[in-house]
């Protein structure tokens, strides 16, 4: 058995034998609200860890640097330890929650260009909204990583958008999360599930993600079965 080094909200993140390997456990725990409203949902944890797992692995394929080595058991994988950079970076391509709320705009509307946003990863603080003045001034990143971290994001949302798009999902929005490796190098790192991501199916414009738990419309298990099938069904998989 290995150490905990950290209790997320949907995850654990363990040591293992080797110094640059962690060992991530998904739980069977939503959160929405920023952890006020909280549940326990059987088999989370397992949809979660295959979806990520899947995603992950298409993103290495088209040349993303990530930190996916490899997925361990039904809810556990093993991915390259990284230092997290305190940053959420949210890419929008149709408005939708806080986008919408914050700006008074109608849920739905195709955005002519991706929107970039970041938010600063600190629970005490309920994530507030930031700026590049704002990441400048409390050095989390250089200027240049900035740069680094915006096309990367830009970069993956293209590659998301068309995976997605190939079972049959609109990608509404997304949240990533960077870290550096060993060698000082920005890679992708955390999860992209439905917990992370907006996802509309096309024909229907049901939400196949969390927003089924936030908003109270649906049984999250059936609807991340659903991503984790379409996926599993995925030509060429
Ligand atoms: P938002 O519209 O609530 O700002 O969320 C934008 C996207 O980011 C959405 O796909 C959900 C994801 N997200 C997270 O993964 N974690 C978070 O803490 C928040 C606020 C959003």
């Amino acid at each position: 058995m290995s150490d905990i080094l950290y209790l997320g909200k949907a995850k654990s993140v363990h040591s293992t034998d080797e110094l640059d390997e962690l060992r991530l456990v998904y739980l069977d725990q939503a959160t929405a609200l920023n952890g006020k409203k909280k549940d326990e949902i059987l088999g989370k944890g397992q949809l979660n860890n295959e979806i990520s797992s899947k995603v992950f692995h298409y993103l290495t394929t088209q040349g993303i640097k990530n930190h996916w080595i490899k997925q361990l058991s039904d809810t556990e994988q093993l991915v390259k330890a990284v230092t997290i950079i305190p940053l959420e970076v949210v890419v929008r391509n149709i408005s939708a929650g806080s986008f919408a709320k914050r700006f008074g705009i109608k849920e739905g509307l195709d955005l002519p260009k991706p929107i970039l946003e970041f938010y600063y990863k600190e629970d005490a603080l309920d994530d507030p909204f930031m700026n590049e003045d704002h990441i400048d001034y409390l050095k989390l990143a250089s200027k240049e990583d900035v740069s680094f971290i915006k096309e990367q994001a830009l970069k993956i949302n293209n590659v998301l958008i068309d995976l997605f798009s190939s079972i049959g999902l609109t990608l509404v929005d997304f949240k990533l999360e960077f870290g550096r490796d060993s060698n000082g190098q920005i890679i992708l790192a955390d999860e992209v599930t439905p917990d992370t991501c907006r996802l509309w199916d096309k024909e229907t414009l049901a939400s196949l993600d969390k927003d089924v738990y936030r908003k109270d419309t649906g049984d999250l298990v059936s609807v991340y079965k659903e991503v984790a099938k379409r996926l599993n069904e995925r030509k060429g998989e």
